[in-house]
């Protein structure tokens, strides 16, 4: 028997992007959950080894549909495609079947209309009449109908970006993320009409008794790896006089913890878990303002 087939299963399934920009970062964000897999040879299915938690690797667009139809627990996909797919079943009067359960803090991008480089852009009402090409008919047509526009929607699987050059369309909306793609075709990005990133995706329902068990514990550990993904522990030495503006160069500091040291009345020990960024200016602008003995450790999970 196929691993994809049988009825009731005890054992999680996440679907991810079988390759793309949120694939690697998917299954790294996984694997930091204590996930490990066995690779099957077509590597469509990785049956998971540590915990019975299974991937699928698959096209991103597939993503909610497997969710809905339930051959999928959980998935891993752009806040956009979700979005998409949850305003086209609403459009068709289907039943909401899937959302977002987590955003994940990776793959960001916008959703943006974006114009030829002559365009002298003067806000959403010089949109009326104008023809729109997109892959996201559904989140374009809800925003053009919120902003009151009477726009032509002209959907496109793909090369979204070529469309006013072909003259199939007079601006495009699509998603950016560096902006290179709009550059290259010398369109220009003027509003966003959504802020996109991964998100874990789940069905928007709970789960029944045996899987739920499992996808909580996948939460908490998923909880704990996003809450530490940036942070460092920080620890360092420094007179107890100079704490006040040693802490205020800490402002991204989880409730740092001070030591007295054993010999040394004035001195103390420091240890605090920063979430911004622990540069090496930084740790210099520390070490300026007194601190000694600096030393930064990745912090790998948290459970709270
Ligand atoms: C998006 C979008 C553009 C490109 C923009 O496609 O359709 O082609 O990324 O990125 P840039 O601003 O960094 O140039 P994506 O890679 O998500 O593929 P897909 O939409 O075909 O799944
Ligand atoms: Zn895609």
């Amino acid at each position: 028997m196929s691993p994809l087939t049988g009825a009731p299963r005890d054992r999680l399934r996440i679907a991810i992007q079988k390759s793309g920009r949120l694939s690697e970062p998917a299954r790294a964000l996984l694997a930091s959950c204590g996930l490990s897999w066995r690779e099957s040879r077509d590597r469509l299915f990785c049956y998971g080894e540590t915990l019975p938690i299974d991937l699928l690797l698959v096209r991103d667009d597939d993503i909610p549909g497997l969710i809905a139809d339930g051959v999928c627990d959980l998935g891993i996909v752009g806040r956009n495609v979700l979005l998409e797919q949850a305003g086209e079943r609403a459009a068709n009067g289907r039943a909401e079947a899937f959302r977002e359960w987590r955003p994940l803090g990776f793959g960001g991008c916008r959703l943006m209309l974006a114009v030829p480089d002559g365009w002298d852009w003067r806000g959403p009402a010089q949109l009326a009449g104008r023809r729109i090409a997109t892959s996201y008919p559904a989140l374009l047509s809800n925003w053009l109908q919120e902003q009151g526009i009477a726009a032509q929607v002209v959907t496109l699987s793909g090369s979204v970006e070529i469309a006013p050059r072909l003259g199939q369309a007079d601006l495009i909306c699509d998603l950016v993320s560096s902006g290179a793609t709009l550059a290259a075709n010398q369109l220009r990005p003027v509003q966003t009409l959504l802020e996109s990133e991964a998100v874990l995706a789940g069905p928007a329902r709970d789960f029944e008794a045996e899987r739920a068990e499992l996808a909580e514990m996948l939460l908490r550990r998923l909880d704990g790896a996003l809450r530490v993904r940036h942070s460092k522990l920080l620890l360092f030495q420094a007179p107890r006089r100079l704490l006040p503006q040693l802490l205020s160069l800490l402002p991204d500091a989880e409730s740092p913890t001070v030591m007295r040291l054993d010999q040394g009345e004035d001195d103390l020990a420091l240890q605090a878990l920063c979430h911004g960024a622990v540069t090496w200016q930084r740790l210099e602008e520390l070490k300026r303002a007194g601190a000694r003995g600096l030393m930064v450790l990745p912090v790998e999970g948290m459970l709270a």
